[in-house]
């Protein structure tokens, strides 16, 4: 595929949503064609999806109907909006992709790590991002964000502390182990540090 796939990661109020909008501005300032887009979510039925998993109680789901919710999501947003993009040659920049269910699912409630791969690549085969961008914030600083934020997509906020704790080190401990895909950002910073930092990571992506 032509394009270029960059995701980006973190936990709750991490910032992501704030820099994948600056970096799509910076991009198109470029003269690039980009679609920003999301998981769960990006295309209409992962969105019907994203409803059924982002509202109502922490226990409303467990695990593996988790997986299998976001898998299904994750299937059709790349079906529909994700692969379309790529074969004609755009920058997708999504915010959030497949490593939120390995650090959620697995890190987070504990579902085996072989499942999860093998679901992905059912849904995606062996498409891969050509860049992770982890952005990273202590648990405090994120919880406090995201409380912040307010309105009805609240479920996985309302997950335990350990629960938050877990998925933070599943995102710094698959950084550790895809080091060429996956880049770790220090999220504590202003928006505008962090932004040129993503852009440090990117521009080699860009000749
Ligand atoms: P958002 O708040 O960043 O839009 O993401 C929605 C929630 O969905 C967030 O709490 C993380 C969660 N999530 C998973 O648990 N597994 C996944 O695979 C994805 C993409 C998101």
């Amino acid at each position: 595929m032509a394009g270029l796939f960059i995701t980006f990661e973190g936990g709750e109020g991490a910032g992501k949503s704030t820099q994948v909008k600056r970096l799509g501005e910076q991009l198109q300032a470029r003269g690039r064609e980009v679609v920003l887009t999301r998981e769960p979510g990006g295309s209409p039925g992962a969105e019907a999806i994203r409803k059924l998993l982002v509202e109502g109680a922490a226990s409303r789901w467990d695990g593996i109907t988790e997986a299998l919710l976001h898998t299904a999501a994750r299937r059709d947003h790349l079906v529909k909006t994700v692969w379309p993009a790529l074969e004609a040659g755009k920058i997708v920049i999504s915010d959030r992709f497949v490593d939120s269910t390995v650090a959620y699912q697995g890190y987070g409630h504990g579902i085996d790590q072989a499942v999860l791969g093998a679901l992905y690549r059912a849904a995606a085969g062996d498409f891969r991002p050509h860049l992770t961008v982890i952005i990273d914030v202590p648990l405090d600083v994120g919880l406090k964000r995201a409380a912040g934020r307010g309105g009805a997509e609240d479920r996985y906020e309302g997950m335990d502390r350990s629960f938050h704790e877990r998925l933070r080190q599943g995102f710094l401990s698959l950084a550790a182990a895809e080091p060429a895909r996956c880049k770790i950002i220090d999220g504590t910073r202003g928006a505008d540090q962090v932004h040129a930092d993503v852009m440090a990571v990117v521009a080699p992506l860009l000749v």
